[in-house]
């Protein structure tokens, strides 16, 4: 696995890679990896010939300083874990090397952004759409997996993809999870003990929802009030929020639309950490 710490590094080996004919997975991460990120490699390995994880902490996404800061950093540990999961090729870049000077370019994804991480974050989108697309400029790949654990990070990514016209792939890969249902996250490791037992918590939320969407009786309202309800129970849990959503347009529903999926998402903040999980119920 070879380590690249700059942009030119990264178009020249991808350059190599397109001209002998290979086709080129990309995994972007922000590192602190686990194994909903490595799940992503190894798919990626056997889709592809060459694997490029890139491991970058970036700021422009963060709308919370505090954030930032804490955000988990652990580059050699992350390295160790990449290579026997395929990755062919680590992009770890400074700050200075993508963003060379600041960017000016604002991205408006109108009501896909107007929900959810996109309300609650503001500016949060508009940092994942220029990181991920100087990345896709950067790597130039074929395919690109992202996880459905943020689902609404997938939906706007498709719509870059979709209005840029970047010839490329999206993989939405399902959320992994810890054996108690909590999705996996870098944020995790933040969480302490006791944080750490009540964070399941969410999950079992979402099933709760999750059995009243698939039943179609109640409605979307009653759904969420119910879910809410359960979280409630938990006084540490702070809901910021939990929305039944289309799970295409991610526009919050009043009745169920015939055939179409449905998506069940969440925030909560729990002892100084804040965690997102969501599950989609098929139409
Ligand atoms: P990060 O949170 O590191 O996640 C990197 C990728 O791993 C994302 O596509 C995310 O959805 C996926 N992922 C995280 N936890 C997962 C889980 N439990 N199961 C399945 N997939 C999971 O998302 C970002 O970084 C950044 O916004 C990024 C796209 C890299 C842009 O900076």
């Amino acid at each position: 696995m070879e380590i690249l710490n700059t942009a030119a590094a990264l178009q020249a080996q991808t350059e190599t890679w397109r001209r002998e004919g290979k086709r080129i997975g990309l995994v972007p991460t922000m590192g602190a990896l686990h194994e909903g990120h490595l799940q992503l490699v190894r798919a990626a390995a056997q889709e592809c010939d060459a694997v490029v994880v890139s491991i970058f902490v970036n700021p422009t996404q963060f709308n919370n300083p505090d954030d930032f800061r804490l955000y988990p950093r652990l580059p050699e540990a992350d390295a160790a874990l990449l290579a026997p999961a395929g990755c062919t090729a680590l992009f770890l870049p400074a700050v200075t090397e993508m963003y060379p000077q600041s960017t000016v370019l604002r991205f408006d994804f109108g009501a896909l952004e107007q929900v959810m991480e996109g309300a609650h974050r503001p500016g949060h989108f508009n940092g994942v759409a220029t990181v991920v697309s100087k990345l896709f400029h950067l790597s130039r790949p074929h395919r690109v997996y992202f996880g459905q654990k943020d689902l609404q990070q997938v939906a706007i990514v498709r719509q870059l993809i979709a209005d840029l016209s970047f010839d490329l792939e999206l993989v939405a890969f399902p959320t992994v999870r810890e054996a108690d249902g909590l999705a996996m996250s870098s944020r995790n490791r933040r969480l302490d003990a006791e944080a750490r037992a009540i964070a399941p918590r969410l999950y079992q939320g979402l099933q709760l929802a999750e059995k009243l969407v698939q039943g179609r009786e109640a409605s979307p309202a009653a759904v969420q009030a119910a879910a809410q309800e359960l979280l409630a129970s938990e006084p540490a849990l702070d809901l910021e929020y939990l929305e039944v959503v289309d799970a295409q347009t991610l526009q919050p529903l009043t009745d169920w639309q015939p055939h179409r999926a449905v998506a069940v998402c969440l925030a909560a903040h729990l002892g100084g950490v804040r965690l997102i999980d969501n599950v989609v119920i098929e139409g």
